[in-house]
């Protein structure tokens, strides 16, 4: 009988699910760990990690990914994807629907389960997506965290514009809904208004503050007529994060993404197309709103909205440059680079990033350090600063709209499920993630 895997990491500065730091140690066994304490001895034979100097964190429940399989592989893929993950410190993933072909029902469902138990070094969970046609599916595919919507900022049948076909999904059920708030038919008039015009700038005005703000007051609409778990995603404006201030149901959550809290429309300046994201990039009001909303709890949790494309498709000409930006490298670092700065702290980082994620989407047994919780575990490095450099990123796509932003914070061991799948600039590959379960 073979012994059960186990690993002792030593001296680590732990934060601890209360948000009190140790100095300590934290032993885990097989998936799980098993104690925490200022001091562990074992006689279990056991891998040792001297953590001196390192701070020990959950590891990131990233909940808004898009990893393009399958279908779009030569952005990126559940592979690299995940090796990206294991290197920014992110031990779970949520992923979006809009693959091809489209997840939405349990096929296509159960195909990228398959896919991604063989090729992904983390955990994974994906959303199921909805259509106007596809009800059923909606109501039965599992496991899944809930139905992804996009209101606006698509085409083709994962667009889900009309009201008459929300409430449908609204009103049977009772599983989350995640919307992407954004009003299609205020987007189109805008884009007519402004065709012609190529400067990606155009993009934030095209989609602006009140196409986000007009879908989101329809979702709470809608959510609070069927008392339906709703979540927003990617939250973007000042105007959204005060409704939600005056008025959120217990059953509502929303989400932020790090370039959302960090970048306003004056990136466009610097890095034109790839600063073209959906929903767009706001102003600095914006960011400020965000953050303090984000601190008074107003909103939940942070995604990354990872959604990579390459160099060549960014580089075409706006609007035909597609949107989205990659994110799981960079999203622990900048967050716990800002934390540093003195935006919030290290304990709101975990929570926000781990521990919320966690409960919001009724994931058992992860988004903490404590015996019984699951070793997805990451150490990182608040000592010292480092850039972003596009040649040591990992995700296909090959670029961050952060690079050479100096951040602190980078992961430099990640665990998942007891194993380390990251350690020093080094992958180990043959390690797999398991399927999340959702409560
Ligand atoms: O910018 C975006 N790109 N926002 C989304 O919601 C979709 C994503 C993509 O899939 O490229």
């Amino acid at each position: 009988m073979s012994s059960p895997k186990s690993l002792l990491i030593r001296r680590a500065r732990i934060i601890l699910p209360n948000g009190e730091l140790i100095v300590g140690d934290v032993l885990t066994r097989d998936r799980q760990i098993v104690e925490v304490a200022p001091e562990i001895s074992t006689q279990t034979p056991t891998t040792e990690i001297d953590a001196a100097g390192l701070t020990l964190l959950p590891g990131v429940i990233d909940p808004q990914v898009h990893f393009r399989e399958p279908g779009l592989e030569h952005k990126e893929d559940l592979f690299t994807a995940s090796c990206a993950c294991a290197k920014g410190g992110v031990t779970s993933f949520l992923e979006m629907p809009n693959t091809r072909p489209l997840t939405t029902n349990q096929q296509t469902l159960d195909d990228k389960l398959q896919r991604a138990s063989s090729k992904c070094l983390v955990n994974y969970g994906f959303f199921i997506g909805a259509t106007a046609e596809n009800l059923p599916d909606l109501l039965t595919a599992k496991p899944t965290p809930g139905i992804k919507i996009f209101m606006g900022s698509m085409h083709g049948q994962l667009l889900v514009d009309q009201e008459a076909a929300l409430e449908a999904i609204f009103a049977q059920g009772d599983r989350l809904i995640a919307v992407h708030a954004e009003d299609q038919a205020r987007i189109n008039q805008r884009r007519q208004e402004f065709a012609g015009i190529h400067d990606p700038a155009i993009h934030s005005q095209i989609q602006d503050n009140q196409a986000a703000l007009l879908a989101t007051k329809l979702a709470l609409k809608l959510s609070k007529k069927y008392q339906r778990r709703l979540h927003i995603l990617h939250m973007s404006t000042a105007e959204e994060a005060d409704l939600l201030r005056q008025d959120k149901p217990s059953w509502v959550t929303a989400e932020v993404t790090p370039q959302h809290l960090l970048l306003n429309t004056s990136a466009y300046e610097k890095i034109g197309t790839l600063a073209q994201m959906n929903p767009p990039l706001r102003s600095p009001h914006d960011n400020q709103v965000l953050w303090q909303a984000l601190r008074d709890g107003v909103i939940d949790f942070i995604a990354t909205d990872h959604a990579p494309h390459t160099l060549a498709e960014k580089a075409q000409e706006y609007p035909n440059s597609p949107s989205g930006m990659p994110g799981v490298e960079t999203s622990l670092a900048l967050m716990l680079t800002a934390a540093m700065e003195g935006q919030c702290t290290i304990a709101q980082v975990v929570h926000w990033m781990s521990n919320a994620v966690a409960v919001a989407y009724g994931i058992p047994n992860k988004g903490a350090i404590a015996p019984g919780y699951d070793a997805d575990l990451v150490l990182v490095d608040l000592n010292t600063y480092r850039p972003v450099r596009r040649e040591e990123l990992l995700t296909k796509s090959g670029w961050s709209p952060f690079e050479g932003w100096n951040l602190t914070g980078w992961a430099v061991t990640t665990i998942v499920g007891g194993e380390i799948v990251y350690d020093k600039g080094k992958l180990n590959t043959e390690v797999r993630g398991q399927v999340l379960t959702f409560l």
